[in-house]
């Protein structure tokens, strides 16, 4: 049987989710929920029908009844929709940015308490996920790192959950804190850029960009690089669509593909 699937959002991810899953045969796209239906069916973009289009998720998930919703809209959006994905026996997939803790707290209560998978992931490009695996493993060797992350110029929050996430797994991969130079003299305020567990992140925000990282450690006489380019936004559906048949088989939520992929 096919997984049925909801896509939550049609934004920029929204739209290649959807794709991707029309491309794959053991998934069904069931619907799509945006705030800007105006349709009661949306045409799916391999010519192959309709599906039910709305703006109120209960309503929705009520009707279609989905395995798996995915969710690529704005943090103030995701909590509502995972809230009622799941109050409709759904499992979650969701790559959302700058999302709190408190709601991740929640979701990952919620999913223990119904017994239902959520896979929520900052970054779904399987070599981001190496990326940040191989900063963590570097990060034992380097007192000193900073980040630099660069996206479109429309992304809402700064930093990214990616360069975040980073971060933290590199803190959580030695003994001592990251040393960081202290700010001497700031000419123009914030050019030494924020800092995360020690680490200084810089972002940049242009057109032309889509997701990319560069962590550089630094040391006597030497430093190391490891960078990741998504050039296209067909870098993340290999890992929602990993996500979504994945999420089948979980009973509780997971943050980050790292277990999904055996890096954890
Ligand atoms: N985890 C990853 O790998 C990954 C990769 C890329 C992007 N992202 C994240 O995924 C999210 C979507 O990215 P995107 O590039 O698709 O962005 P986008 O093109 O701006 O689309 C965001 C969509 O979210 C929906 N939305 C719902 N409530 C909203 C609100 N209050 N304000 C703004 N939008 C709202 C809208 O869709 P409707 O009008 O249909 O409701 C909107 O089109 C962002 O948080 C982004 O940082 C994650």
């Amino acid at each position: 049987m096919a997984i049925k699937v909801v896509v939550s959002g049609t934004g920029k991810m929204g739209r290649q989710v959807l794709e991707a899953v029309c491309a794959e045969p053991d998934l069904e796209p069931a619907a799509v929920l945006s705030r800007l239906a105006a349709e009661e069916y949306l045409s799916l973009p391999d010519g192959s029908g309709l599906v039910p289009f709305g703006t109120d998720p209960a309503g929705l998930f009520n009707r279609t009844r989905p395995d798996v919703v995915v969710d690529f809209t704005n943090a103030e959006r995701t909590p509502a929709v995972a809230h009622e994905a799941l109050e409709a026996g759904a499992r979650l997939v969701i790559g959302t940015s700058g999302l709190s803790e408190a709601f991740l707290k929640e979701l990952e209560r919620e999913c223990r308490e119904r017994k239902l998978g959520a896979v929520v992931a900052s970054n779904f490009a399987l070599g981001a996920v190496v990326m940040a695996h191989l900063a963590k493993i570097a990060a034992r060797f380097f007192d000193h790192a900073e980040i630099i992350e660069m996206h479109d110029e429309g992304k809402v929050d700064s930093p990214s959950g990616t360069a975040i996430a980073t971060a933290r797994k590199m803190a959580a991969g030695r003994e001592g804190p990251f040393q960081r130079a202290p700010v001497q003299r700031e000419t123009i305020e914030g050019a030494r850029g924020g800092a995360v567990d020690g680490i200084t992140v810089h972002s940049v925000r242009l057109p032309g960009l889509v997701a990319h990282q560069e962590v550089i450690f630094g040391g006597p006489g030497e430093t190391l690089t490891i960078r990741h380019d998504s050039s296209s936004r067909e870098s993340f559906m290999p890992g929602v669509i990993l996500a979504i048949r994945d999420v089948m088989e979980r009973q509780d939520a997971v943050f980050g593909l790292e277990r999904l992929i055996g890096l954890e």
